[in-house]
């Protein structure tokens, strides 16, 4: 990390409208209880947890970050309603929802589903609880939960202008240039945390530098964000995203796409190219939302050794990739690793994870 650097893009974002909705900065936690089960120091890095499950805003998780500059950005324009999109149990139209409270504004969700009466759990419940008007969209591809309700997002659009309101459209999972200010501002705060830690060298054998960040990716604003965080502040790791649905080369495309206006949004002249934009494809299972055995099983890790709850959806397919790594031995024990806890607890209360799980398909107890 170089200081300099750090402070060229506080001044960046400080250019940008913003909302405070996150309580911030996150605890960096260190997991000194899941080194122990991983093998200990002897044979384990040591692990830190960026917590921005903590974010507080809705119950928390990685959205929160983004929708400070998004709905700064609607109220600028004037706008009364926020309009999202996602899936039923979308982490992002939750969390827009208690945004919408907190910025005084009405909401309104458009969430594809492919039952016809999706449970009243979970997202879906906190949604109705923080008031959101919601359209439900048959879903054509349940496995990619993207971009199948452009049309219905439009529509709701026009009635909002109709009844004399200000739209203001949200992309799916607040994954557009100004979304991706929020994990710039994440990276800034977890280099500086990193600093202050002493741990902001690149890693070299024996040196116990942070060597990789893994996080859970999904519609890419936070890839974006990270990525190019990591490359405006010199950080020290490699960012190591775990892809959590398919799709790879449109969301690396929209992954580039959005950094870059970003980036120009900031005014800085840095780009990220296809190649800086890698996800691991290797835990995704059967697709988007349906958890597999080695998620299910670092649920139960994460609880049971430091009462951290991870979600089916998202960060328990990124810390699955992450115990395997630990366990074959991939990352030296002199070094540190970072995860960054994205959020989604509320999917736990939910069938898709309930009717899963079974605490006796734990390999470690
Ligand atoms: C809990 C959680 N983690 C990770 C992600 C992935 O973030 P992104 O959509 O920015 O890739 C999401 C997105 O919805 C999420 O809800």
């Amino acid at each position: 990390m170089s200081a300099a650097a750090v402070a060229r893009v506080h001044r960046a974002l400080a250019t940008r409208p913003r909302l405070p909705l996150a309580t911030l900065p996150t605890p960096l936690y260190e997991a000194t209880r899941l080194r122990a089960v991983l093998g200990g120091s002897e044979t384990c890095p040591r692990i830190l947890i960026k917590r921005d499950d903590l974010t507080a805003l809705g119950l928390g998780g990685n959205k929160a970050r983004k929708l400070e500059y998004l709905v700064a950005d609607a109220r600028a324009q004037g706008a009364t309603t926020l309009i999202t999109t996602g899936a039923v149990q979308s982490n992002h139209a939750r969390m827009t929802a208690a945004a919408a409270c907190v910025a005084g504004m009405r909401c309104v969700l458009v969430l594809t589903t492919s039952v016809d009466e999706p449970a009243i759990a979970g997202n879906l419940l906190l949604d109705k609880l923080y008031g959101a008007a919601i359209r439900l969209v048959p879903s054509v591809d349940p496995m990619l939960a993207v971009g199948q309700d452009e049309a219905v997002v439009a529509a709701v659009a026009a009635e909002e202008r109709a009844a004399g309101r200000v739209p203001y459209v949200i992309p799916v999972g607040g994954s557009s240039g100004i979304g991706v200010c929020g994990y710039i501002g994440g990276t800034v705060e977890l280099v500086e945390q990193l600093h202050d830690m002493s741990l902001s060298r690149r890693s070299r054998i024996g040196e116990g530098g942070p060597s990789r960040l893994y996080y859970a990716s999904g519609s890419r604003g936070t890839q974006a964000g990270l990525t190019l965080g990591a490359k405006l502040c010199a950080a020290p790791y490699r960012v190591y995203g775990v892809a959590v649905s398919a799709g790879e080369p449109e969301k690396i495309e929209r992954a580039k796409r959005i950094a870059n206006e970003a980036a120009a949004l900031l005014g800085l002249p840095e780009r990220l190219e296809r190649e800086d934009l890698v996800t691991d494809q290797n835990f995704i299972g059967e697709g988007y939302g349906i958890p597999t055995p080695a998620a299910l099983e670092a649920i139960t890790l994460f609880a049971r050794s430091e009462a951290i709850l991870l979600d089916p959806c998202y960060t328990s397919k990124a810390a699955a990739a992450m115990v395997r790594h630990l366990r074959a031995g991939d990352i030296p024990p002199t070094e540190t690793i970072v995860f960054l806890h994205t959020g989604g607890m509320p999917a736990l209360f939910t069938e898709g994870f309930v009717d899963r799980y079974s605490p006796d398909m734990n390999g470690y107890l």
